[in-house]
Protein backbone atom coordinates (compact mmCIF):
# COMPACT_ATOMS: atom_id res chain seq x y z
CA UNK A 1 0.00 0.00 0.00
CA UNK A 2 1.58 3.19 -0.83
CA UNK A 3 0.26 6.53 -0.54
CA UNK A 4 -0.98 7.61 -4.03
CA UNK A 5 -2.78 11.53 -2.27
CA UNK A 6 -1.51 14.66 -2.34
CA UNK A 7 -0.06 15.58 0.41
CA UNK A 8 2.11 18.79 1.46
CA UNK A 9 6.14 18.19 3.06
CA UNK A 10 7.60 20.39 1.77
CA UNK A 11 6.68 24.14 0.52
CA UNK A 12 8.64 22.83 -3.34
CA UNK A 13 5.58 20.50 -3.22
CA UNK A 14 3.60 23.24 -4.39
CA UNK A 15 4.07 25.45 -7.62
CA UNK A 16 3.73 29.44 -6.86
CA UNK A 17 0.71 29.16 -9.06
CA UNK A 18 -1.14 26.64 -6.53
CA UNK A 19 0.04 28.91 -3.95
CA UNK A 20 -1.67 31.72 -5.21
CA UNK A 21 -4.78 30.03 -5.68
CA UNK A 22 -4.62 28.66 -2.00
CA UNK A 23 -3.50 32.58 -1.48
CA UNK A 24 -6.89 33.62 -3.40
CA UNK A 25 -9.28 30.88 -1.74
CA UNK A 26 -7.82 32.19 1.55
CA UNK A 27 -8.83 35.78 0.42
CA UNK A 28 -12.44 34.33 -0.65
CA UNK A 29 -12.75 32.87 3.18
CA UNK A 30 -11.71 35.73 5.10
CA UNK A 31 -14.27 38.21 2.50
CA UNK A 32 -17.18 35.65 2.89
CA UNK A 33 -16.74 32.95 5.83
CA UNK A 34 -20.60 31.64 5.63
CA UNK A 35 -20.15 30.30 2.21
CA UNK A 36 -17.68 28.39 3.90
CA UNK A 37 -19.50 26.96 6.68
CA UNK A 38 -20.14 23.36 5.85
CA UNK A 39 -17.30 22.62 3.30
CA UNK A 40 -16.27 19.67 4.86
CA UNK A 41 -19.30 18.40 6.67
CA UNK A 42 -18.66 14.50 7.39
CA UNK A 43 -14.80 14.86 7.12
CA UNK A 44 -12.49 14.58 9.96
CA UNK A 45 -9.22 15.89 10.80
CA UNK A 46 -6.75 14.14 12.74
CA UNK A 47 -4.14 15.99 14.46
CA UNK A 48 -1.21 13.98 15.49
CA UNK A 49 1.47 16.11 17.54
CA UNK A 50 4.26 14.70 18.84
CA UNK A 51 5.96 17.74 19.61
CA UNK A 52 4.75 20.48 21.44
CA UNK A 53 2.21 23.18 19.67
CA UNK A 54 -0.18 25.84 20.48
CA UNK A 55 -0.67 27.66 17.05
CA UNK A 56 -0.41 25.19 14.48
CA UNK A 57 -2.17 22.42 16.14
CA UNK A 58 -4.84 24.93 17.16
CA UNK A 59 -5.12 26.53 13.96
CA UNK A 60 -5.16 23.36 12.22
CA UNK A 61 -8.08 22.66 14.48
CA UNK A 62 -10.30 25.90 13.98
CA UNK A 63 -9.71 25.27 10.42
CA UNK A 64 -11.36 22.09 10.08
CA UNK A 65 -14.20 23.34 12.79
CA UNK A 66 -14.59 26.81 10.61
CA UNK A 67 -15.06 24.23 7.70
CA UNK A 68 -17.98 22.61 9.21
CA UNK A 69 -15.56 19.17 9.75
CA UNK A 70 -14.47 17.63 12.80
CA UNK A 71 -11.35 16.91 14.64
CA UNK A 72 -9.77 14.24 16.51
CA UNK A 73 -6.06 13.77 17.91
CA UNK A 74 -3.34 13.58 20.17
CA UNK A 75 -1.14 16.62 21.38
CA UNK A 76 1.88 14.71 22.69
CA UNK A 77 3.10 11.36 21.73
CA UNK A 78 3.02 10.78 25.61
CA UNK A 79 0.15 10.18 25.26
CA UNK A 80 -0.44 7.83 22.45
CA UNK A 81 1.10 4.50 21.76
CA UNK A 82 3.88 5.92 20.51
CA UNK A 83 5.11 5.29 24.44
CA UNK A 84 4.52 1.62 24.17
CA UNK A 85 7.02 1.71 21.13
CA UNK A 86 4.47 1.56 18.49
CA UNK A 87 6.36 2.92 15.02
CA UNK A 88 4.88 6.74 13.69
CA UNK A 89 4.44 4.46 10.15
CA UNK A 90 1.84 2.28 12.04
CA UNK A 91 0.02 5.40 13.69
CA UNK A 92 -0.43 6.86 11.06
CA UNK A 93 -1.48 3.29 9.03
CA UNK A 94 -4.06 3.33 11.91
CA UNK A 95 -5.24 7.14 12.37
CA UNK A 96 -6.17 6.57 8.49
CA UNK A 97 -8.94 4.16 9.46
CA UNK A 98 -10.55 7.28 11.28
CA UNK A 99 -9.64 10.03 9.44
CA UNK A 100 -10.19 11.59 6.25
CA UNK A 101 -7.15 14.14 6.27
CA UNK A 102 -3.94 14.12 8.92
CA UNK A 103 -1.47 16.83 10.17
CA UNK A 104 1.23 16.12 12.24
CA UNK A 105 4.50 17.04 13.77
CA UNK A 106 7.56 15.35 14.63
CA UNK A 107 10.98 16.03 15.83
CA UNK A 108 12.46 13.77 13.31
CA UNK A 109 12.76 15.63 9.93
CA UNK A 110 11.62 14.07 7.11
CA UNK A 111 8.67 11.78 9.55
CA UNK A 112 6.01 12.71 7.91
CA UNK A 113 7.17 11.71 4.35
CA UNK A 114 7.76 8.09 5.56
CA UNK A 115 4.86 7.97 7.52
CA UNK A 116 3.26 8.57 4.84
CA UNK A 117 3.92 5.61 2.37
CA UNK A 118 1.61 3.53 4.16
CA UNK A 119 -1.70 5.61 4.26
CA UNK A 120 -3.85 6.45 1.62
CA UNK A 121 -5.06 9.97 3.22
CA UNK A 122 -3.89 13.35 2.70
CA UNK A 123 -0.97 14.27 5.39
CA UNK A 124 0.25 17.61 5.94
CA UNK A 125 3.39 18.58 7.75
CA UNK A 126 3.14 20.73 10.66
CA UNK A 127 6.80 20.98 11.47
CA UNK A 128 9.39 18.44 11.52
CA UNK A 129 12.15 18.84 13.68
CA UNK A 130 15.10 21.70 12.15
CA UNK A 131 13.64 21.13 9.09
CA UNK A 132 10.49 22.51 7.26
CA UNK A 133 7.36 23.89 7.77
CA UNK A 134 5.41 24.57 5.23
CA UNK A 135 2.17 25.57 6.56
CA UNK A 136 3.49 28.76 8.63
CA UNK A 137 5.44 29.42 5.38
CA UNK A 138 1.80 29.55 3.37
CA UNK A 139 0.12 31.87 6.69
CA UNK A 140 3.17 33.94 6.42
CA UNK A 141 2.99 34.70 2.36
CA UNK A 142 -0.54 35.48 2.63
CA UNK A 143 0.20 38.01 5.78
CA UNK A 144 3.18 39.44 3.27
CA UNK A 145 0.82 39.74 0.33
CA UNK A 146 -2.00 41.74 2.81
CA UNK A 147 0.17 43.90 4.86
CA UNK A 148 2.43 45.05 2.03
CA UNK A 149 0.11 44.72 -0.61
CA UNK A 150 2.55 41.98 -2.90
CA UNK A 151 4.20 39.08 -3.23
CA UNK A 152 7.50 40.89 -5.50
CA UNK A 153 10.38 43.55 -4.80
CA UNK A 154 10.59 43.26 -1.26
CA UNK A 155 14.04 43.25 0.66
CA UNK A 156 13.50 40.52 3.33
CA UNK A 157 15.65 40.23 6.59
CA UNK A 158 15.41 36.91 8.12
CA UNK A 159 16.68 37.06 12.21
CA UNK A 160 17.64 35.07 14.86
CA UNK A 161 17.94 30.84 14.59
CA UNK A 162 18.83 30.41 10.94
CA UNK A 163 20.35 27.42 11.31
CA UNK A 164 17.16 25.54 13.04
CA UNK A 165 14.81 28.02 12.28
CA UNK A 166 12.44 25.22 9.93
CA UNK A 167 9.78 28.80 9.34
CA UNK A 168 12.86 30.57 7.81
CA UNK A 169 14.16 27.52 5.45
CA UNK A 170 10.47 27.07 3.92
CA UNK A 171 9.77 30.62 3.76
CA UNK A 172 12.75 31.27 1.87
CA UNK A 173 11.90 28.30 -0.33
CA UNK A 174 8.60 29.83 -1.30
CA UNK A 175 9.68 33.64 -1.11
CA UNK A 176 12.77 32.66 -3.30
CA UNK A 177 10.42 31.91 -6.46
CA UNK A 178 8.60 35.29 -6.35
CA UNK A 179 9.69 38.28 -8.53
CA UNK A 180 12.72 40.27 -7.40
CA UNK A 181 13.33 39.25 -3.69
CA UNK A 182 16.45 40.51 -1.87
CA UNK A 183 17.62 38.78 1.40
CA UNK A 184 18.93 39.73 4.36
CA UNK A 185 20.21 37.45 6.88
CA UNK A 186 21.31 38.52 10.41
CA UNK A 187 22.20 36.13 12.78
CA UNK A 188 25.29 34.73 14.91
CA UNK A 189 28.30 33.00 13.34
CA UNK A 190 26.77 29.72 14.96
CA UNK A 191 23.31 29.78 13.40
CA UNK A 192 23.99 30.73 9.56
CA UNK A 193 21.68 29.83 7.33
CA UNK A 194 22.37 26.01 6.22
CA UNK A 195 24.81 25.53 3.31
CA UNK A 196 21.79 23.77 1.64
CA UNK A 197 19.27 26.55 1.72
CA UNK A 198 22.03 28.51 -0.32
CA UNK A 199 22.54 25.87 -2.69
CA UNK A 200 19.21 24.69 -3.46
CA UNK A 201 17.52 27.81 -3.03
CA UNK A 202 19.97 30.87 -3.32
CA UNK A 203 22.23 30.33 -5.63
CA UNK A 204 19.34 27.90 -7.25
CA UNK A 205 17.05 31.26 -8.46
CA UNK A 206 19.63 33.39 -7.73
CA UNK A 207 18.84 35.56 -5.49
CA UNK A 208 20.60 38.31 -3.80
CA UNK A 209 21.69 38.05 -0.39
CA UNK A 210 24.07 38.85 2.25
CA UNK A 211 24.57 37.86 5.80
CA UNK A 212 25.71 39.48 8.89
CA UNK A 213 25.17 39.59 12.83
CA UNK A 214 24.25 43.37 13.23
CA UNK A 215 21.02 44.24 13.24
CA UNK A 216 21.64 48.02 13.21
CA UNK A 217 23.69 48.02 10.27
CA UNK A 218 20.79 46.66 8.00
CA UNK A 219 17.49 47.33 9.61
CA UNK A 220 17.22 50.83 7.28
CA UNK A 221 16.39 48.84 4.29
CA UNK A 222 14.04 46.53 5.11
CA UNK A 223 10.39 45.89 3.78
CA UNK A 224 10.32 42.69 6.37
CA UNK A 225 11.81 42.08 9.13
CA UNK A 226 11.33 38.27 9.81
CA UNK A 227 12.08 37.65 13.51
CA UNK A 228 12.98 34.14 15.35
CA UNK A 229 13.22 32.48 18.73
CA UNK A 230 16.54 30.66 19.32
CA UNK A 231 15.64 27.13 19.30
CA UNK A 232 16.55 25.75 22.34
CA UNK A 233 14.93 22.09 21.69
CA UNK A 234 17.40 21.64 18.76
CA UNK A 235 20.06 22.28 21.13
CA UNK A 236 22.90 19.52 22.23
CA UNK A 237 24.63 21.95 24.73
CA UNK A 238 22.45 24.02 27.30
CA UNK A 239 25.66 26.86 27.62
CA UNK A 240 25.36 27.59 24.21
CA UNK A 241 21.89 28.26 24.02
CA UNK A 242 21.95 30.65 26.99
CA UNK A 243 24.84 32.15 25.23
CA UNK A 244 22.75 32.87 22.31
CA UNK A 245 19.49 33.19 23.24
CA UNK A 246 19.57 37.08 24.07
CA UNK A 247 21.56 37.69 21.01
CA UNK A 248 19.02 39.68 19.36
CA UNK A 249 16.01 41.64 21.35
CA UNK A 250 14.21 43.96 18.95
CA UNK A 251 13.08 47.34 20.89
CA UNK A 252 11.18 50.60 19.83
CA UNK A 253 14.87 52.24 20.08
CA UNK A 254 16.38 50.07 16.88
CA UNK A 255 12.92 50.33 14.89
CA UNK A 256 13.33 54.12 15.19
CA UNK A 257 16.06 53.64 11.97
CA UNK A 258 13.40 51.50 10.42
CA UNK A 259 11.36 52.08 7.44
CA UNK A 260 7.63 53.74 8.33
CA UNK A 261 6.03 50.70 6.16
CA UNK A 262 8.19 48.01 7.67
CA UNK A 263 6.06 44.74 8.82
CA UNK A 264 7.69 42.59 11.56
CA UNK A 265 6.92 39.22 11.60
CA UNK A 266 7.62 36.32 14.24
CA UNK A 267 6.19 33.05 13.58
CA UNK A 268 6.01 33.14 17.59
CA UNK A 269 6.36 31.57 20.60
CA UNK A 270 8.20 34.72 20.92
CA UNK A 271 10.28 34.58 24.07
CA UNK A 272 13.06 37.15 24.71
CA UNK A 273 14.18 38.29 20.64
CA UNK A 274 10.88 40.73 20.43
CA UNK A 275 10.63 43.12 23.51
CA UNK A 276 6.90 43.52 24.62
CA UNK A 277 6.71 47.42 23.66
CA UNK A 278 6.68 46.83 20.00
CA UNK A 279 3.53 44.88 19.84
CA UNK A 280 1.67 48.53 19.89
CA UNK A 281 3.71 49.36 17.21
CA UNK A 282 1.72 49.23 14.05
CA UNK A 283 4.32 47.87 11.88
CA UNK A 284 4.55 44.46 14.70
CA UNK A 285 2.21 41.76 12.49
CA UNK A 286 3.17 38.78 14.42
CA UNK A 287 -0.26 37.98 16.21
CA UNK A 288 -2.80 38.60 12.81
CA UNK A 289 0.03 36.40 11.00
CA UNK A 290 -1.63 33.68 13.48
CA UNK A 291 -5.13 34.65 12.17
CA UNK A 292 -3.60 34.30 8.33
CA UNK A 293 -1.96 31.05 9.12
CA UNK A 294 -5.92 29.38 10.56
CA UNK A 295 -7.11 31.17 6.97
CA UNK A 296 -4.55 29.17 4.49
CA UNK A 297 -4.70 26.09 6.40
CA UNK A 298 -8.74 25.92 5.82
CA UNK A 299 -7.95 26.70 1.63
CA UNK A 300 -5.25 23.61 2.16
CA UNK A 301 -7.58 20.97 4.04
CA UNK A 302 -10.08 22.34 0.69
CA UNK A 303 -7.30 21.33 -1.75
CA UNK A 304 -6.44 18.33 -0.19
CA UNK A 305 -9.45 16.92 0.04
CA UNK A 306 -10.57 18.24 -3.20
CA UNK A 307 -13.43 20.01 -2.20
CA UNK A 308 -14.79 22.90 -4.44
CA UNK A 309 -16.71 25.64 -2.94
N1 LIG B 1 4.53 28.89 14.76
C1 LIG B 1 4.40 27.68 15.32
O1 LIG B 1 4.70 26.64 14.74
O2 LIG B 1 3.90 27.72 16.59
P1 LIG B 1 3.57 26.42 17.47
O3 LIG B 1 4.88 25.75 17.78
O4 LIG B 1 2.87 26.95 18.70
O5 LIG B 1 2.70 25.52 16.65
Amino acid sequence: MENKVRCLFDIDDFSIEEINELISTAEDIISQPQKYQNACAGKRLATLFFEPSTRTRLSFEAAMIDLGGSVIGFSEASSSSTQKGESVTDTIRVVGSFADIIAMRHPKEGAPVAAARKTIIPIINGGDGGHNHPTQTLGDLLTIKKETGRLENLTVGFCGDLTFGRTIHSLVNALGRYKGMNFVFISPAELKIPDYIKEGVLQNYNIPYMETNRIESVITNLDILYMTRVQKERFFNEADYMRLRDYYILDLEKLQFAKKDLIIMHPLPRVNEIAVEVDDDPRAKYFIQVDYGKYMRMALILKLLNIEV
